[in-house]
């Protein structure tokens, strides 16, 4: 098995390593190569990646590279990391919505837009090559915003990608702790867009126990959250806040530091840590960055698709009729039964009206994202951003995208 880490620089790579140290020996042979465009970076995670192997005594031969094109025949799964501009990138979207009294995150609303933007063409590049030289292999991608990068992919590129996040493998272990069972045991009716579910039913060893774990939620969750369930009778992504509690977020963003740039004195930690010839296990440093268990969410999906097991997994895949009140080229996040290369999806059936007009809504933006992006269409993109429900406004659109155009001068595509 060969798999292609692009964006292996990364900080988070050490997390994913250690997923592929519980199948390497339930494959013929596992080469792992890394591609980074930042040199310095790729030295660092390959040499600590190197001695936390040897470590595990694992047979996982380890390679490097700056050049996508050498290194992507044979790629069996390809696994996309990017992130276009860094974290300096991301401080400009957390920061420039909040100057519009506007939401300021890295994946929802003005600023996962503007993300967006940067993000497609560079991906798209991306597929053409994977096309080109890879073109039988997996493209697993976790490079945000990760439902709107999956759907520009299935809809403008040949590639088979298949779009993952963190979130749903992290709640089916919330309630599979409260269940008090493990994970394998627990089965969620979890619908909608990347960063835009919903847990409508939770089932545990087939059995509907939905009212009562949801109570049990409510003891562990914020106050928030417990009146979007309440509200709801279904658990919210995490990310639901920003619509929910819209306000409240706007105005605590504004005074707390940013997110980006806390991670970026968490990377530079980090990049020290792992030049330690001495280190050769995860620092506990990691985890305060948000991407726990997405090594498991890679390496399920990669042993699925191996055929190394079989199974539900929720990930980021094309609508064909689970969800009756979306487009069926449009990309949504469910439980699909993954045999191999076939797909069954669960099927969710028609939207609870309690949240059919935001999902639809948001899907209709990420559409027009794509399109604006694409085609680069300024038209398209004020389209994209007036329709937003945390933005719906076309003056403020205008002034907004203006701005995110000025400040994403050379990483944004023409408009
Ligand atoms: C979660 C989300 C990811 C996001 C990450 C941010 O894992 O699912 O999509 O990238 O949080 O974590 P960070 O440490 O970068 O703030
Ligand atoms: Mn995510
Ligand atoms: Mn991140």
């Amino acid at each position: 098995m060969k798999v292609v880490v692009i964006g292996g620089g990364s900080t988070y790579t050490p997390e994913l390593i250690e997923g592929f140290f519980d199948i390497w020996d339930k494959v013929d042979s596992l080469e792992i190569v890394l591609m980074d465009i930042d040199e310095n970076r790729l030295n660092i995670v390959y040499e600590f990646l190197k001695r936390m192997i040897h470590k595990v005594k694992a047979k996982i031969d380890l390679k490097k590279s700056t050049d996508l094109d050498k290194i992507l025949p044979g790629a069996d799964f390809i696994i996309n990391q990017i992130r276009v501009g860094g974290n300096k990138a991301r401080l400009l979207d957390e920061t420039i919505p909040l100057e519009f009294n506007l939401l300021g995150q890295e994946t929802t609303g003005p600023g996962g837009f503007a993300n967006a933007l940067r993000t497609i063409p560079v991906v798209y590049n991306i597929a053409k090559k994977v096309e080109n030289y890879a073109p039988n292999s997996y493209f697993i991608n976790f490079t945000n915003p990760s439902g709107i990068i999956t759907e520009m992919l299935l809809n403008y590129t040949k590639v088979k990608a298949i779009g993952l996040c963190n979130v749903p493998i992290n709640f089916q272990k919330f309630f599979a702790d409260l269940a008090e069972v493990d994970m394998k045991e627990v089965f969620l009716d979890y619908f909608g867009l990347n960063h835009l579910s919903f847990v409508r039913r939770i089932f545990v060893r087939g059995e509907d126990r939905t009212s009562e774990l949801l109570e049990k939620a409510k003891e562990k969750a914020s106050d928030s959250e417990k009146k979007i369930i309440d509200y709801l009778k279904m658990f919210p992504n995490y990310y639901l806040r920003y619509y929910y509690f819209r306000e409240e977020m706007v105005e605590e963003l504004k005074h707390k530091p940013k997110r980006a740039e806390e991670v970026m004195k968490v990377e530079e930690d980090l990049l020290k840590l792992y030049q330690d010839p001495n280190l050769d296990t995860k620092p506990m440093e990691l985890s305060k960055r948000g991407g726990a268990l997405y090594s498991k969410a890679a390496v399920n999906l990669i042993s699925h698709l191996y055929g190394l097991q079989e199974g539900f997994q929720i990930i980021n895949v094309r609508n064909d009729g689970s969800i009756l009140d979306l487009p069926q080229d449009s990309v949504v996040e469910i439980p699909v039964y993954v045999q191999k290369d076939r797909f069954h999806r669960y099927v969710i059936g028609g939207l609870p009206i309690e949240v059919r007009g935001l999902i639809q809504a948001v899907k209709v933006y990420e559409r027009l994202t794509i399109e604006a992006a694409m085609e680069g269409s300024y038209k398209k993109a004020l389209l994209a951003l007036s329709q937003h429900p945390l933005i719906s406004s076309l003056s403020l659109s205008e002034k907004l995208l203006n701005k995110l155009i000025e400040v994403n001068k050379g990483l944004f595509p023409e408009l």
